[in-house]
């Protein structure tokens, strides 16, 4: 069914609920990330499933290398931005780095803040067995939970490489407990990032709960990827797994430069653009 014939029929909005039924009748998940009003709202209306305001942020906004400096304040404040705009996607916004695996009751204030201030549908957070007590605080204050397992881009200082995760045996088997565990204690998804495609595809078919892959292949439930990067506005970042819909770098610099050119050559304003 195409998109737009999909939103005619069915523009209710998107819960944790409707994500499980999607995955009982293998209708995929679409999910993308956005941190601001404009970009949410044009994600929003093109039909999206899930939006995610990622601690990417901290990457594609604030321009940091790594995903660690962003702060639960910054967190807040995109999502804030987005939930103006959002209609229909459910809406998922990252706890980011050190503001849960210190103790259950940490992760759980976190997490209220960001419900309370944000008004986000759920909250996402990295990590399996380690973060489980953290994990069961924040379930049980009503807060539904999406996991993240395989590349954990918050432990990047741990792994010290964003290369594949869980090729081996040892890797592998300890990701299929997480996810398990991850499913038995409540959390409604999970995200798998970059690790190999049979591995995802046997996590999705042996999990009642829907798995959105990102690298991941495409024997899972779902698929996610940061908008910059789909979008072709972070040109510096070219995995295997990401397939590019635009060239809006290519396209936005050819706009600015035409701008400068009118400016400069007194085009622009001209008699018909001013009052
Ligand atoms: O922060 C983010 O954008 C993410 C995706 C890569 C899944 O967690």
């Amino acid at each position: 069914m195409s998109v737009a014939k999909r939103d005619l029929e069915d523009n209710r909005k998107v819960t944790t609920r409707r994500l499980i039924e999607m995955k009982q009748r293998g209708e995929k998940i679409s999910m993308l990330t956005a941190y601001d009003y404009s970009m949410a709202q044009l994600i929003d209306q093109a039909g999206m499933d899930v939006i995610l305001v990622g601690d990417s942020a901290s990457n594609v906004m604030a321009g940091n290398v790594t995903t660690l400096p962003i702060t639960l304040d910054q967190m807040i404040y995109h999502g804030k931005s987005v939930m103006k705009a959002v209609k229909r996607a459910l809406v998922v916004v990252d706890l980011p780095f050190g503001t849960y695996q210190g103790n259950s009751k940490e992760a759980l204030a976190s997490a209220i803040r960001v419900m309370k201030e944000t008004h986000a549908d759920c909250i996402k957070l990295e990590g399996g067995s380690e973060i489980r007590e953290s994990i069961e605080r924040i379930l049980c204050a009503g807060i539904p939970v999406m996991g993240h397992l395989g590349l954990t881009p918050q432990s990047i200082n741990k792994f010290g490489t964003y290369t594949v995760r869980a090729r081996e045996e040892e890797e592998a088997k300890k990701l299929i407990e997480d996810a398990h565990l991850l499913e038995e204690i409540g959390c409604f998804a999970i995200v798998l990032e970059k690790i190999p495609a049979a591995l995802a595809a046997q996590v999705a078919s042996e999990l009642t709960i829907p798995i959105i892959g990102i690298g991941a292949g495409g024997g899972v439930d779902g698929q996610v990827l940061v908008m910059h990067d789909m979008l072709g506005i972070n040109q510096g970042f070219s995995p295997r797994f990401l397939r590019r819909y635009a060239n809006l770098a290519e396209e936005i610099t050819r706009a600015v430069q035409a701008y400068i050119e009118d400016v400069k050559t007194q085009d622009f304003p001209n008699e018909k653009e001013q009052y």
